[in-house]
Formats: structure tokens, sequence, C-alpha cells
């Protein structure tokens, strides 16, 4: 099923069979080589748990499902493109975000995706190769398995190689995916080799073999980050992308570094609020709305003041994330100030309980959704965990491969400001905090997020573009309220992101009389017709090591307790 969402036609996983929809909540205590795995695909989640059992950690498992993901779920992440990885190891409470971004090629520069009169050239920061940034996921893998995994990286690649190899099975999903960008794989001869038949999105239970990613990633697991960065796959990286108009060098590729930052906290009450930093904005958009709503008796509220309340925090922290934020190697983003409960409390003086706050806007048509991109959720029975949101950006990101290695390449080059106050695919706009510079990560929203309260400890996370800060602090709440994983990522949703200036909202996510509330109180409403993400999530009792996990119902995941 198609949906039209603004300037986008936007494929919606709405329409698939409820018999796709796995959705599996468990309660298992733990034994040795147990553990709670969420992830959009079962063949990933079986990965994750195959490795658990073969003596991995939950750093080891998270290399494997995102090394198969990137090969079952080519439209969401992959090799080509980037993410976050979440990371707490127990044995010292270690906790650490591990920044796989994508960086902007050396040639790049702010003009890169407008014409001679300063207009945004349409699709060039989304399809082709000169959209595609330096991929970060291959060092992630290498940096993840090296620094915090027990197992040898090409034992943890074994199950991906092997999908690779034998092929997966083609589901709704991938179809509605292909369907959505099934010119832009045409245009490319590798592209449409892979992954269409012929030139048509191939039939569900059709086999998608990958032989040359599956070369590359036995590449990867023998040589480690120069078996990707430096040699022949870099060079046959380079030489396609340069081919059909991309302006990568080899140099871009051997100066791709991973980044170890600081995760931003923050607190809702007594539970402890861990989530992406910079590049990213989603922790602190999190902490900036945790800290608005944390002294607000939001269970004792009418649903229309909740809701109200809700959507004036969005707007703010939406507001600050288009102001400050980028990449902070490049741009002084005010952390500090912008996650303090100080400055939240001073925002929270600007709300009013019977109208919507005036912050000054300019109108954009509403944004598209979609769920890929990806998200899984990791906790081993020794108290590691791992929240990893990865991503390509679009569906099957720039739509291209480069010949022979089997690489889709990302389009994260759309998450810049191609110019400032022009949104991006997402409606997203921004300026120049977030403006293309040479070896700059773009901005993201992807909000891996840990949360920890007295009794239970959540891992949680989505994509959705600029509607993940807002399901993660939907699942949050969802999380201070006592519910557990089943309960976060099946509720209706609803968003507010600043620009374009309307709440958006899942079908059923908010009854008539509400919105006639809301309406009330100055919000304008937009009922979208479809719904959006697809979180993964997994949660433990501390006191009796208990797990649950759940799988969002809109998608085609497997959350497994073993
Ligand atoms: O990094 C970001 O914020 C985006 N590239 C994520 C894209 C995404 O989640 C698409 N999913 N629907």
């Amino acid at each position: 099923m198609v949906v039209s969402m603004g300037r986008r036609r936007w494929p919606s996983p709405s329409g698939l069979g409820p018999g796709l929809l796995l959705l599996l909540a468990l309660a298992v205590p733990a034994a040795h080589g147990a553990g709670a795995i969420a992830s959009a695909r079962p063949e990933a989640t079986r990965a994750g748990h195959a490795i658990l059992a073969a003596g991995g950690n939950a750093f080891d498992a998270a290399v494997a499902v995102a090394a198969t993901l990137a090969v079952v779920e080519p439209f969401g992440s992959g090799l080509g493109g980037g993410g976050f990885f979440l990371l707490h190891r127990q044995q010292d409470g270690h906790q650490v975000m591990v920044d796989g971004r994508e960086t902007a090629p050396a040639a790049a520069h702010p003009d890169l995706y407008v014409d001679a009169d300063g207009e945004v050239v349409p699709g060039a920061s989304v399809d082709g190769p000169l959209a595609a940034g330096i991929p970060g996921l291959p060092a992630a893998l290498v940096h993840l398995s090296e620094g915090y995994g027990r197992l040898p990286l090409a034992r943890v690649l074994e199950p991906a190689i092997q999908w690779a190899e034998e092929g997966f099975e083609v589901s709704a999903h991938y179809r509605a995916m292909a369907t959505f960008r099934k010119d832009v794989l045409n245009d490319y001869a590798a592209s449409a080799a892979i992954f269409l038949d012929a030139g048509e999105v191939p039939g569900e239970g059709a086999l998608i073999r990958q032989p040359d990613l599956a070369a590359t990633l036995r590449r990867l697991g023998a040589e480690g980050r120069g078996g990707f960065y430096d040699g022949e796959v870099a060079a046959a990286l380079v030489d396609a992308v340069v081919d059909h108009g991309g302006i990568w060098s080899a140099a871009d590729l051997a100066a791709y570094r991973v980044r170890e930052r600081a995760p931003v906290v923050s607190r809702l009450g007594d539970i402890r609020v861990v989530s992406a930093s910079p590049p990213s904005s989603g922790g602190v958009a999190l902490a900036t709305m945790v800290h608005m709503l944390e002294d607000l008796p939001l269970g004792d509220l009418s649903e229309a003041d909740a809701v109200h309340y809700m959507v004036e925090a969005m707007r703010f922290a939406y507001r600050d994330r288009a102001v400050y934020l980028g990449d902070p190697d490049y741009t002084a983003v005010p952390v500090a100030r912008l996650t303090s409960p100080a400055y939240a409390h001073r925002l929270v003086r600007q709300i009013s309980p019977g109208q919507r706050a005036h912050i000054p806007t300019p109108d954009f048509p509403p944004q598209p959704a979609g769920t890929h991109t990806t998200h899984f959720s990791i906790m081993d029975d020794a108290g590691n965990r791992v929240a990893a949101t990865l991503s390509i950006n679009y569906p099957f990101g720039s739509g291209f491969v480069a010949a022979g290695t089997g690489v889709l390449l990302n389009d994260e080059m759309d998450d810049f400001v191609a110019k400032p106050g022009v949104p991006n695919v997402y409606g997203l706009v921004g300026g120049r905090a977030n403006a293309v510079e040479p070896g700059k990560r773009p901005l993201s929203s992807m909000s891996p997020t840990f949360v920890e309260g007295p009794d239970r400890i959540g891992v949680l996370g989505t994509p959705g573009g600029s509607r993940i800060i807002t399901m993660v602090l939907l699942g949050a709440l969802d999380f201070a309220r006592g519910n557990g994983p089943a309960s976060w990522v099946a509720r209706p949703r609803f968003h507010h992101q600043f620009l374009p200036d309307v709440v958006q909202f899942e079908p059923g996510a908010i009854a008539p009389d509400v919105q006639r509330e809301l309406e009330a109180r100055g919000h304008r409403l937009q009922a979208l017709d479809s719904t959006y993400g697809n979180m993964q999530a997994v949660m433990r009792e501390r006191r009796s090591g208990r797990f649950s996990a759940a799988s969002d119902p809109r998608g085609e995941g497997l959350a497994e307790v073993r």
C-alpha cells in the first residue's frame, strides 16, 4: 500500500496481512547464554541468539544482528550506511555511544545541492551516489567487535554471510519499499540486478541472493576495517561512485573513523534516560522534553491536557533542534544548556494550559513517514545492553549499488540542510549548524535509548525519521507509567516537530473529543491515514532478572527471549 503524504509518495506497512505481523512478549528468567533480542527481522533476531548461544556477549550479538539486517533488510540499513550503537557494559558500568554516522566527502560544500540560482536541485541529495555520505557501519562493526566483543569478527559475521549467499525471501514490506524506489533502482544496473527481477519488484517469497555482499562481509571479517576502507573494496566503491557522478575519493574512505561519545542523560523522576548524543538530535531533544514534563502530573491530567503539554514540549524541543543542533565536531552545540532542568523549567513557564504557546512559525508541507531504517535492542544474561539504530536513510538509500561490492549506498546527505529553511524529506528544517561541510556528519534523529528505573531497565528505539524522538518519548513515558515493552511498541502515536506546524497522529491515537479540545487551544491537527514506526524493545526486571521483549506490530520483526 502506498500513501501520499506531502511532497513524496511513501509506502505504508499497514497493508501487511496480520499473519506477517509478529508480536511476542515473553517473560523468562535468565539462564547461561540467555538474553532478549528484538529486531525488525526474524533472521536477525535469531542470528543474535545464535551468537549468544555460541558464547558471545550482547556486543557480539549486536554485530551479528546489524550485519544480518544489512543483508535481509536492505532497504533499511547496510554496510553502505551508518548509525549509532548505545552500549552498557555491565562489569564496570561503562556507557558509551559508538558513533558510526556517515561523513560528508572532502569535496562536499554547503551549496552542493543547490543550482546556480540558489534553488535546491530536486532529488540531488536523495537519489544516486552524490547523495551518499562515507559509510560508517563497517567501521562501527569492527570497533564493536574488537573493543567489546568476545568472539572473532569473522565468526560473528557468519550468519549474515550465509543469508547473503543463500538468499532471503522477499516479504510484503520489501515489496512496498522496492515499489516506492523502483525507478531509482532501475537507474543503476548493479542495483536492479540484485533487488529487482527484470526491472520489476520480485514477488513475495522470491529469493534475493547477494554473493558480492557476502564476499565484502568475508573481507571485513578477515581483514577488519582495511577490508572495506582500503584496498580492493574501497577502490571499487570509489570508482563506481565517481563513474556515476559522485564525489568520493580513496582518501575519504581511508580517513573515516568512528567516534565514541558520552551519551546524553536526563531524568524523568526516578528514571534515568540515557540516549544518543550529537550528531544525533535525539538525546538532547528527549532531555528537553523529559525535563519539561517531569514535574507535570501527566497521569492525573485529562487526556486533552496531557496531550497538550506533550505537544508543547515537542514544539519547543524541535524548534531548538532546528536552530542549535549539528555535528559537535563542527558546530558548538549547547548540550549542557539544552539538557539542563533549569532551561526546561524556563520553557515550561511559556506554556499555558488553555492556549498553545506562540512560537513564530512559517508553514511547510507535511513530512513523509516510514518503517525503513532499523532499530534493535539486546540484553544478555550478564547485564550488557545494546540499543542500535542504523540507517541508509531513504528506502534503499540512494538506490545505488557499487558494482562488484554488493554495497548499497546511503543517501544520508539529505539529513544536512541543503538550504536554510528548506525542509528535507522528513520536513525538517535547519540552518548553519547543520550545513554541508567536508568531513562533517549530518544531523540525525536516531535515538537508541536506555530507560533505567529502580526496578526495571528498558532498551528501546525505532526508525521513523523526524518522528523517532517523539516515539521514544512516548515509549519512555509509558515505561514510567509501569507498562512493559508490548505496550511501548504498540501504543498509538502522535507527533509535533515545530515545522510543519501540525500535530500529526496515527489512526485512533487521539479521540475525537480530545481533538476538539486541542483545536480549541489553537493546535492544528493532521490525522494520518497510516501508522508509522517500527519499535523494537526489551526489558529486564532488576530483582528477578526476568526478561521481556516486544516487536512493533506495525512491522515484520521478531522479539525473542531465550
Ligand atoms: O538519521 C536520521 O535521522 C534519518 N536518516 C533516519 C531515517 C529514518 O528513520 C527513516 N525511517 N522511516
